[in-house]
């Protein structure tokens, strides 16, 4: 279970962040949107442990990020929006790389099992080769290595096609749903939130994404 209560997050002047708060479930899909600039990355930044917030208390499972934020991070697994993984390597030598990093030791026939169950199959083809939405699934199965209980995805379907853009969600809820993950995701497509999420949030002052919403989910 997540906890944010009345996080801040300045970058100089500008507040990206004012009292932010939420809460989540294990098994939960959360859509969070808002426009750009709103402060998602930065949100889901601190969420993965990678940024501090200025002011206001997290917690994952009644646990203070302040103070676990170490144990938080062998739990969490975090795409970012820009993709990051080898473009030099292949498919498997990059899963097997970041899987030295991770402390969950999984075989390469489970690793080969993970990107099958994303529907991955080019496992010797190197990264520079690979689509946009097809890095973009590796980059989702490198996260699920350490079978993480608290996923952060920022923008995972951002400019790719419609097919593989249904594989993923279908994939995340199957995922969220078996092994009890909750998931944090960010996309501006409407549609997909719609389909994929149990719950939105909406970051930002802005009304617009409140009207739309509400559009869309009555
Ligand atoms: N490291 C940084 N240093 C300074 N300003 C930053 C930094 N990271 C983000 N910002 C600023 O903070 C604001 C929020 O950025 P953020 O990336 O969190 O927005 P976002 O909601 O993810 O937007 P998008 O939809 O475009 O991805 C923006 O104005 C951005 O320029
Ligand atoms: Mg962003």
């Amino acid at each position: 279970m997540l906890e944010v209560n009345s996080v801040n997050k300045s970058y100089g002047k500008r507040h990206v962040l004012t009292d932010f708060s939420m809460s989540a479930e294990q098994g939960e899909i959360i859509g969070l949107v808002g426009e750009n600039g709103a402060g998602k990355s930065t949100l889901l930044k601190i969420l993965a442990t990678l940024s501090k917030p200025d002011s206001g208390e997290l917690y994952l499972n009644g646990k203070p990020y302040k103070k676990y934020f170490k144990a938080h991070r062998t739990v969490i697994g975090y795409v970012p929006q820009d993709i990051a993984i080898w473009e030099d390597l292949t498919v498997i030598e990059n899963m097997k790389f970041f899987q030295k990093l991770s402390p969950a030791k999984k075989s390469v026939h489970e690793l080969k099992t993970l990107l099958n169950d994303i529907q991955l199959d080019r496992h010797d083809t190197k990264v520079s080769k690979l689509s946009g939405g097809m890095k973009r699934k590796l980059n989702l199965a490198i996260s699920l290595i350490n079978n993480p209980e608290f996923l952060l995805l920022d923008e995972p379907t951002a400019g790719i096609d419609l097919k593989s853009r249904i594989e993923i969600g279908e994939f995340l809820k199957t995922h969220a749903k078996n092994n009890d993950t909750l998931i944090i995701y960010t996309s501006h497509d409407m549609n997909e939130i719609k389909d994929l999420c149990d719950r939105v949030v909406i970051i930002g002052k802005d009304s617009f994404y409140k009207d739309l919403l509400a559009e869309y989910i009555k």
